[in-house]
């Protein structure tokens, strides 16, 4: 095993140019399975409330259902850094509120970080979360729990205007003590501006090649999402087919009573 990804690890890739790869999930197997192969960072995203749980937005998953995914990823890592992210309505309150549940994914999930959708207006917030000890990644550009703000889930950044607001907001929460910053859906030529601005690494998810390094949803990548691909994911594997075709022979082998075998059976 490769020595323990820390966040200070993460500072450590940024000036060794080395890209960071991030990956999400949500379960035991899942999270040993990344470990195993070094991806250096597992998220446990609040899309597990879409890709977990199949609601249409991230909006309803709860702190408790957060705690429970993440206890079982951070059960799996031995070298990855384990991030929580925190779930709509349980840092916007007060800072206070924040700061508690923040610690509550380190106390009772084990994660090691958390992870907070928002540019400027909560640099405070993320300034008391640090504070207190628990390191926070930032994430800005496409923030999915701000949906119904937004309307759709479309590129951010496209104006002066916006352009400013998400640069400010990425060196605001730098300085507010955050370790890294999520940069989801952003136009890759701002991507490359902020990456280039900051001294801590940006995690790109449809932001371009420019970032720091890379996160996708695991299920993304794996291909077991078919009804829609969107264009800054890669699949690399297409597992619902595989285990349609899995599933398919079992079903024909059980019809057919070919299946358990004299091998298979006490
Ligand atoms: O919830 C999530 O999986 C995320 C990543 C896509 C960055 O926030």
């Amino acid at each position: 095993m490769k020595e323990k990804v820390t966040t200070k690890t993460f500072l450590e890739f940024k000036h060794k140019r080395e890209k960071i790869a991030v990956l999400t999930a949500y379960d035991f197997h899942t999270a040993r399975i990344l470990d195993q192969i070094g991806i250096d960072c597992i998220l446990v995203g609040d899309s597990a409330n879409m890709v977990f749980y199949g609601y249409p937005n991230t909006l309803s998953i709860t702190m408790e259902v957060m705690l429970y995914h993440t206890k079982a990823v951070a059960n799996a890592a031995k070298r990855a850094l384990v991030v929580g992210d925190m779930p709509f309505m349980s840092y916007q309150v007060s800072a206070e509120q924040a700061v508690t549940n923040a610690g509550r994914f380190l106390k009772v999930g084990s994660a090691e970080a958390v992870k907070i959708e928002g540019g400027l207006e909560f640099v405070d917030t993320v300034m008391k979360i640090t504070t207190a000890g628990i390191p926070v990644m930032g994430h800005i550009g496409l923030v999915p729990q701000s949906i119904h703000k937004f309307g759709s889930y479309s590129v951010q950044g496209k104006t002066p205007e916006k352009e400013k607001y998400l640069l400010d907001s990425a060196l605001g929460l730098q300085e507010a003590g955050c370790f890294s910053i999520v940069l989801e859906a952003v136009p890759a030529t701002l991507a490359k501006k902020i990456t280039e601005s900051l001294q801590i690494p940006t995690i790109g998810i449809g932001a371009g090649v420019n970032c720091d390094g890379q996160v996708l949803v695991i299920n993304d990548l794996l291909g077991l999402f078919e009804e829609f691909k969107p264009r800054f994911v890669r699949q690399y594997a297409k597992l619902s087919e595989d285990i349609k075709s899995a599933v398919k022979n079992y079903r024909h082998d059980v019809k057919e009573g070919k299946f358990p075998s004299a091998e298979e059976s006490f």
